[in-house]
């Protein structure tokens, strides 16, 4: 994907104005393919082999296919220079917690600032392989460091750019390590190496995902990834397919967007 050229702050500014916050403040966006204004940011999260790479991709050729315009992307990466730092910290180095984050922050701080931001301000469909959840589940529940300074670092980063919805592809960690265990060996980084990371690291980011999606109902879905992949994909597209017409809806009559589906688990 090429990066979009523009400025930081004024990009980052105007997407401000448009965009969907995080928190109490959800709810303000304008509806981008169902109505005016800004565009509309899904993320797809989960522990690792949850398949969400395979599931964004299915993701955005179904709402393609429903005539949206999609913006993909994945997080650490979408840049060049975001590339790099994925480079970074999925190799074999040892990494202090703190180095992470500020690492996925500096990646996430380029792809909002370059690419989201102005996708979101023409009115696209962002989806998103990962965001900030990713950094409160393994940094935040997984490596012990505290949730509320993350907030801050990524505030600092990327100010109130945030999704409006996010799936959570949940599964048991035991599958999970199973499914990247048996992909190619050249695919595995240190987040799979048992001496950097244990199965109870893997176990907290799980838990802190399932706690994320508590704390926040009217932004997440969580959905059964312990399941075939087709079976997944149409549960995964349905579901952000009425998100969609119910937030337009909602918009059309100036209301704030009602959760419109089922919670799938
Ligand atoms: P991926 O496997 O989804 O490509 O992500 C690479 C690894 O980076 C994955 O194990 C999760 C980890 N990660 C974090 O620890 N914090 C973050 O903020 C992000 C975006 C990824």
């Amino acid at each position: 994907m090429m990066p979009v050229a523009g400025g930081g702050r004024s990009i980052l500014h105007r997407v401000e104005a448009r965009s969907t916050r995080r928190g109490g403040r959800r709810g303000r966006a304008a509806v981008g393919p169902h109505g005016v204004g800004g565009g509309i940011f899904i993320t797809l999260e989960g522990p690792d082999g949850a398949g969400k790479s395979s599931q964004a991709d299915r993701l955005a050729a179904r709402l393609r296919a429903e005539g949206h315009v999609v913006m993909q992307v994945r997080e650490p990466g979408g840049t060049p220079l975001a590339e790099a730092v994925r480079a970074l910290v999925n190799g074999p180095a040892d990494h202090d917690p703190w180095s992470s984050a500020l690492l996925f922050n500096a990646a996430r701080a380029q792809l909002v600032r370059r690419v989201i931001g102005p996708a979101l301000a023409r009115g696209e469909v962002v989806v998103g392989d990962r965001h900030t959840d990713s950094t409160l589940a393994y940094q935040g529940y997984g490596s012990g460091l505290d949730l509320d300074e993350l907030r801050r670092l990524d505030q600092f980063a990327v100010g109130d750019v945030g999704p409006d919805l996010t799936i959570l592809l949940d599964l048991p960690v035991d599958v999970g390590l199973a499914r990247r265990a048996e992909g190619a060996a050249s695919g595995h980084t240190r987040w799979e190496d048992p001496t950097q990371h244990d199965h109870r690291f893997h176990e907290r980011v799980r838990h802190g995902y399932l706690a994320l999606a508590a704390a926040e109902p009217e932004r997440w879905r969580v959905v059964d990834a312990d399941r075939a992949p087709d079976v997944i994909g149409a549960e995964v597209g349905d579901l952000v397919v009425a998100w969609l017409a119910g937030r337009g809806s909602a918009a059309a009559r100036g209301e704030p967007a009602a959760a419109a589906v089922r919670i799938t688990r």
